[in-house]
């Protein structure tokens, strides 16, 4: 194949046409026929729109293969870039060769538009050559360079936090067992249980919730550094917001507190959106169009305000004076559900708000106790349409107050020895959060289940492809 292929997307952006044929490569999403030659759009996922190719029957192998550039049939396409006769585009492409690269049949699922995302998921392996899929995923791809050029810029490091892990750092209890024991065979103790002694790594491994507690370990050196990468929940709760397997990035600060975290959460969020709309603009044309019509006047919305913030305490204030029928009744004490955080951000702030100061019963071992002894300084920030996309919180960096919150929540010091001797030796305040990638996606393209914002899902029963 020739080195100098040009990329669908660069092709309909020249400032003007090449002197030489260009060689475009891709996938037939259309083809019409007409008297003495086709018309065939040309997609290779570089940008949303196809490129139009006129292809005319006096090609030496018109006769023979143009009835093979059926949709979904990979073709490669030399030819001159011409002023369009058409609306809407400025460019087309007038064929002097055209090989077909590989056939398809009528049994090609991407006929037609309008199938639903329900049938897509069942196609994973083809979807991403549809408009939506490919739409998503290019804002994907940029975005997880825009979180890396955000921290970078700022001077955090990048820290690859393990996968599999011994700790359940949240507590929760939602974790995917990592073992090399023979499930029917098991090697058992005296006492009659499983002895993970003489598993793979000598104890009971996981994989990992997420990489918080080794980010405060390069916190407590580098001072600013953040991790992104896979992380794993075994939540049997089939919603459209939870993935048994999604990305987060989590920054961990030095020397900061709450509300140096909650301004970090902020100018990130920030930050993603206005890239996307700077880098991303005709995919996010398209969400607008066809996915939620109220989306781009939403993104702009949000970047203009300061997102609101207010405290559980007034959260559920605001919540039981709102003269609501809820579902679930709160007072409180108890954890907001996702009618109650929908509420907040959708109606009574309507924009994105960052809740903090949670009960410390319903938050991690690890979060800073406040003064008043019953909160702990937590923070969810909570945006229209999807709830909480990030949670975090400033840590709890004494000594005897974490070893007090261990054993509240039944932990064992022994196995957080390591967590523990940070606050040992030139322990600091220190805060962090983490985002949910394929929510912040969401919110972002207006996609409405994280099963199509993330390439392959998982969720409980379904770990095809
Ligand atoms: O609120 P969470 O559980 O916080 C933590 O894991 C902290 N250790 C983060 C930190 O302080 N470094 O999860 C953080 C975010 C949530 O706000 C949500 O966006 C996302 O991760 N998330 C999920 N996304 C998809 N599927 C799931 N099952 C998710 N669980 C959490
Ligand atoms: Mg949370």
């Amino acid at each position: 194949m020739s080195s100098a292929r040009t990329l669908v997307k660069d092709a309909l952006h020249a400032a003007a046409a090449p002197a030489d044929p260009i060689l475009l490569q891709g996938w037939v999403r259309t083809r019409r026929d007409a008297k003495g030659f086709s018309f065939i759009e040309l997609n290779d996922g570089s940008c949303l729109k196809g490129v139009q190719v006129i292809a005319r029957d006096t090609l030496p192998n018109y006769a023979a293969d143009i009835g093979r550039a059926q949709t979904g049939a990979s073709v490669e396409v030399r030819g001159r870039l011409v002023p369009s006769q058409g609306q809407g585009q400025k460019w087309e492409v007038v064929a002097e060769s055209l090989v077909i690269v590989g056939d398809t049949d009528a049994t090609y699922p991407l006929q037609k538009k309008g199938h639903t995302l329900e049938f897509l998921r069942e196609i994973a392996h083809l979807r991403p050559r549809s408009n939506l899929f490919g739409a998503v995923f290019r804002v994907r791809s940029r975005l997880a360079y825009a979180v890396h050029q955000f921290f970078q810029e700022k001077g955090f490091a990048y820290v690859h936090a393990p996968i599999i892990t011994a700790s359940d750092c949240e507590g929760a209890g939602e974790l995917f067992r990592v073992t090399t024991l023979d499930p029917s065979h098991p090697p058992m103790t005296e006492a009659g249980d499983v002895d993970f002694r003489r598993d793979f790594f000598g104890k009971r491994a996981y994989l990992t919730v997420s990489g918080q507690l080794e980010a405060e370990v390069f916190a407590c050196a580098l001072s600013n550094v953040y991790t992104f990468g896979p992380t794993f929940r075994a939540e049997n709760s089939n919603t459209s917001r939870h993935a048994a397997e999604f990305w987060m990035i989590e920054p961990e600060m030095a020397f900061c507190d709450l509300q140096g975290n909650m301004d970090l959460a902020e100018e990130f969020v920030k930050h993603l959106i206005r890239d996307a709309r700077q880098h991303c603009a005709a995919d996010l044309e398209f969400f607008g169009k066809f996915v939620d019509k109220d989306l781009l006047a939403r993104l702009e919305f949000v970047l203009e305000r300061p997102f609101q913030r207010c405290s559980y305490t007034d959260a559920i204030d605001i919540i039981t004076q709102s003269g609501r029928k809820w579902e679930h009744p709160v007072i409180w004490g108890d954890n907001l559900q996702s009618e109650h955080e929908r509420f907040l951000a959708e109606e009574h702030f309507k924009c994105p708000v960052t809740v903090f100061n949670y009960p410390r019963t319903l938050k991690p071992f690890y979060m800073r106790v406040n003064e008043d002894g019953k909160t702990v300084r937590a923070m969810d920030l909570l945006v229209p349409g999807i709830g909480e996309i990030i949670g975090g919180s400033q840590r709890e960096e004494r000594l005897d107050v974490l070893r007090e919150n261990l054993a509240h929540h039944k932990l064992s010091e022994k196995d957080y020895w390591w967590y523990l001797d940070l606050r040992r030796h030139g322990t600091v305040p220190h805060a962090g959060f983490g985002l949910g990638f394929e929510r912040m996606l969401m919110f972002v393209t207006g996609v409405g289940n994280i099963r199509d914002v993330i390439p392959f899902a998982r969720t409980p029963g379904n770990a095809e492809f």
